[in-house]
């Protein structure tokens, strides 16, 4: 933040804190690279809405060709209404209910089937109806992600995907439904993947292993969807995530499978970078041991750090745009209102000194943010606003 901060300062004051900071600068940019090298690779994107199913945010990613990947009956539906094409919307989620179930065939979107049980229901459903659904199988590779033990999918003991003593039946199962167009194969093997090479790379493997195990025993796969999962730098936010490296592995890890369709469906690495929550410092107590920056955002707004530990990048804008000169900084216990002691942002985090009333920056919260925003303790949601707004 700079030359526009103290505009940006005066608009938070308006409208208050805790508030959404959208950079739309930031997520064209994000969204046109990765739709150059997409492009140059052959490989189709899938936006996950499950980071951040705002509409302007899905409707951008729909404006790009985007298609969508959702995980309930109101992530389709909001995808279907943001104009993307239910060709190009795939239902993934170990646990479907019957009216969703109904509801996506109806449409005509993709499921990424988990379980042999999703698998017979929704053969019985689209045979009900007098309608196909069309189908890919979600396979769990037994692939460790290297990431953080809540976010990783791939492994066996993750409920996700069909496990491999399943898959003989799936494929007799197949070739018995009646009511289903098999369409492909799928994996998301985790979340805030750095280890990006190794990890894919060895992804790859198994996913070649596994198009040759179906297709000897006369199954077409037509489509490979590698999920999402691609980490960002949460301690650099400005940058970029990589999508070269990402979709570079892939393609060449997969280059013997073309021309089959290659998809991804990424969610952080497109919409994490955009976002900051505005917050404000609401007091500075100095304790016993240490000193708590209490801030007027909490893990009702944003849970990572509270859920998961997740480190966010904090910085304090009144400091950067009012006493650049001043430059004492302090360690802080950086926490929020909620009554709860998980309710911390970061511990000895070092900050410029800070007072009652300076307005911070809480980064990469573009991403698992908003989404999983709760109103614990009767806080009101935050609201939103866009740079184009200010
Ligand atoms: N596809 C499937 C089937 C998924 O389950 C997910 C994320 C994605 C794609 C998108 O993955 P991404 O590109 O965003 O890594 N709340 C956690 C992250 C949970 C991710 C769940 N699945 C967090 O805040 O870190």
């Amino acid at each position: 933040m700079d030359k526009s901060l103290s505009e940006k300062l005066d608009a938070f004051e308006k409208l208050g804190t805790p508030v959404w900071y959208y950079d739309l600068e930031v997520l064209s940019e994000t969204i046109e690279t990765l739709k150059a090298i997409a492009g140059d690779k052959g490989i189709a994107i899938h936006y996950a809405l499950k980071a951040n199913p705002d509409e302007r945010i899905v409707a951008m990613m729909a404006a790009a060709g985007f298609g969508a990947d959702c995980v309930s009956g109101g992530e389709v539906a909001l995808a279907a209404k943001q104009g993307i094409p239910a060709d190009r919307i795939f239902y993934a989620g170990v646990g479907k209910t019957d009216r969703e179930i109904r509801e996506s065939i109806d449409l005509g979107v993709r499921f990424n089937v988990e379980s042999l049980e999703e698998l017979y229901v929704v053969n019985a459903f689209a045979g009900e109806m007098g309608k196909t659904a069309r189908v890919s199988l979600r396979l769990n590779p037994n692939v460790d992600g290297r990431t953080l033990k809540y976010i990783t999918s791939g492994l066996h003991d993750n409920k996700f995907g069909l496990p491999p003593h399943d898959v003989d039946s799936a494929i007799e199962m197949l070739k018995a439904s009646g009511n289903i167009v098999f369409e492909g194969l799928h994996f998301h093997i985790g979340s805030q993947i750095t280890s990006v090479r190794k990890v894919f790379g060895e992804l790859c493997g198994k996913v070649r292993e596994a198009v040759r195990y179906f297709e000897e025993r006369g199954i077409d796969v037509k489509c490979i969807n590698l999920g999402g999962g691609l980490g960002i730098d949460y301690e650099n936010p400005s940058k970029s995530p990589d999508f070269e490296g990402w979709l570079g592995t892939i393609a060449e890890g997969l280059k013997d499978l073309r021309p089959r369709t290659i998809e991804l469906e990424p969610g952080r690495s497109l919409v994490a970078g955009c976002c900051s929550l505005i917050s404000r410092v609401l007091f500075v107590k100095h304790g016993e041991n240490k000193d708590f920056m209490i801030l007027d955002a909490g893990m009702s707004e944003l849970l990572r750090p509270a859920l998961y530990g997740s480190f966010h990048l904090i910085e304090n804008l009144s400091a950067e745009a009012e006493r650049k000169a001043f430059r004492e900084q302090s360690l802080y216990d950086i926490v929020g209102p909620i009554c709860e002691s998980s309710d911390t942002w970061g511990r000895d985090r070092r900050m410029p000194l800070s007072v009652r009333g300076d307005v911070v920056a809480i980064r990469s919260a573009g991403a698992y943010g908003k989404s999983m925003s709760s109103t614990y303790n009767l806080r009101a949601q935050a609201p939103t606003i866009w740079s184009d707004e200010i």
